[in-house]
Formats: structure tokens, sequence, C-alpha cells
């Protein structure tokens, strides 16, 4: 089972929208998928038709009490109306929890614990974090082996970007194997200035981490989410799927020469 975390301090930037698009190509090519929401916002989850605010059992459930059990993280996964992706789901009380967790010391892997107990029921967890850096964002970072970072390209894009970057180098400072991380440039419009020299200066400050596959603007998504699809059963020609297509194939072909997530 891998695990990626799709995380930005940034709000907006696509990272519901990577989660899920990512999440409906994997299914294509096999892969059994568990979506997992930490966001007490619950986009992921209303994308699926649930309601954060109604929902029962959530991922909050998790913080409830260190010690978790099989059965208890095992009822907390929803089916989805995609056959091979089921959905941990968030609920508002999940906002509540950075002010809980003030010292509370072992909260921060909660989410990794949970994991354990479905090694073989999935082959890929993706997990969306919420904007903010806390005990949600920090139990995402610990639970991956890979983490994703949309950046939208337009101006200022790099200053939410070099915070984001403070806190992976903050999280690998106590992380055994480190974390590994692709910057994902989002909503790219060539038309715009912004976009293409925000692009540039993404290539040029990070050569390393910055995918090769560029998001362009695309408005099928938003139709996708309106309509409750992946976007690749929406409109699996459409550019942004394409694009998305072409990195999840970099992403798995880092995996494959292993060295990475
Ligand atoms: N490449 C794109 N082109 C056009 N619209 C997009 C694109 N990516 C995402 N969107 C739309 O932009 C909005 C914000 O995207 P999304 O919810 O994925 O961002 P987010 O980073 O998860 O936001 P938040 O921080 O609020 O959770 C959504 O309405 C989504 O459909
Ligand atoms: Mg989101």
């Amino acid at each position: 089972m891998r695990v990626w975390s799709v995380a930005n301090q940034k709000g907006g930037v696509g990272k519901t929208t990577t989660v899920v698009t990512l999440a409906g190509l994997l299914t294509e090519v096999g892969y059994r998928v568990l979506l997992v929401d930490l966001d007490p916002h619950g986009s992921l989850t209303s994308y699926f038709r649930f309601d954060p605010d109604e929902i029962e059992r959530s991922v909050y459930d998790l913080f409830e009490q260190p010690a978790l059990t099989a059965p208890q993280v095992n009822s907390l996964i929803l089916k989805t109306s995609h056959e091979s992706i089921d959905l941990m789901p968030a609920s508002t009380a999940l906002a509540t929890l950075e002010r809980k967790a003030v010292g509370k010391e072992g909260l921060g892997l909660q989410v990794a614990k949970a994991l354990r107990f479905l090694q073989d029921r999935y082959d890929f967890v993706l997990i969306d974090s919420p904007p903010v850096l806390g005990v949600l964002m920090v139990n995402a970072l610990a639970a991956c082996q890979h983490l994703l970072v949309p950046v939208q390209t337009e101006y200022l894009a790099l200053r939410g970007l070099e915070r984001m970057v403070r806190t992976i180098e903050m999280v690998n400072r106590a992380r055994r194997q480190k974390l590994t991380h692709t910057i994902i440039p989002t909503f790219y419009d060539r038309r715009t200035q912004a976009s293409v020299s925000s692009l540039r200066e993404l290539y040029q400050r990070y050569p390393d981490q910055v995918s090769g596959a560029v998001i362009p603007v695309d408005t099928k998504f938003r139709n996708a989410s309106i309509k409750g699809l992946v976007p690749s059963s929406l409109d699996a020609g459409s550019r942004g799927v394409h694009a998305y297509a072409r990195l999840l194939r970099q992403l798995l072909e880092v995996r494959k020469a292993g060295q990475s997530g």
C-alpha cells in the first residue's frame, strides 16, 4: 500500500481536485484506492455527496483516544459512487481538534496508525489536507511516503510555497525516512504573463521537485465536481485529465525506480 498526501499551506490551489483526479486515474489502472479527508471543510467528503455537517463517524473519531482497533478503523470507511474508491470522511467537528490537541502528546501519528490496519485492503491511499499547519497537516505528513504540493501558477505563488518547503524540512528533522515531494504547477494559462513567469521561476528555484506535467486551467474540473464524478469519468479526453495522467505516469515511474514514494 502506498500513501500520498496532498498539501499546501495556501488555500484554493487545487489540492482536492488533485486527490480526486488522481484517484480516478489510479482506479483505471486497476488499483483499489482509499481517500482520507483531513480538511475540516470536508470538500472531498462533499465531492462524493456526503454531508460533513451531518456525518456521524469520521476521521475525527481517530483522535478521540490514542489506541485504535481494526474494527473501529474499518467502520469509518464509506463506499462512494465510484466502485473502486472508498472514503474516510471528514466531519465539521474536525475544526475543534486543533484546540483539543494542544498539549496532548502523540496525536500526530493517529492517521498513520489507522492506515496500518488497512494495508491489505488498498493499493493506494490519498490524503487531502487542510491549508493550515496544525495537528491534521502533521498527521497527513507523517502518514505518507510521498507528498504532492499543488502550486497555483500566479503572482505570490512562491511565497506560499516557501512556507510549505520549510514545513517539509521541519518534518524531515523528525522522520527516519526522508519525506520526498513533488511540486505540481496548477491553474496554468499560457496566455497570461503571471502563469508563464511563475512557472519559469518554479523551475529555476526547484528544478528537481517541480513536475514536468503542468495542470492547465480547465473548466471541466468544476463540472466534474458539480456532478460528483471523478474528472476522468466525465471527460477522459479533457486537457486537464491528460495533464494529471502524465503526472501520474511520472509519479509511478519514480516509484518503480525506487527513488521515492
Ligand atoms: N486546473 C484547474 N482549472 C480550473 N479549475 C480548477 C482547477 N483545479 C481546481 N479547480 C477548481 O478550483 C476550485 C478550487 O480547487 P480545489 O478545491 O481543488 O482547491 P483546494 O486547494 O483543495 O482548496 P481548499 O484550500 O479550499 O481546500 C474548485 O472549484 C475546482 O473545481
Ligand atoms: Mg480542498
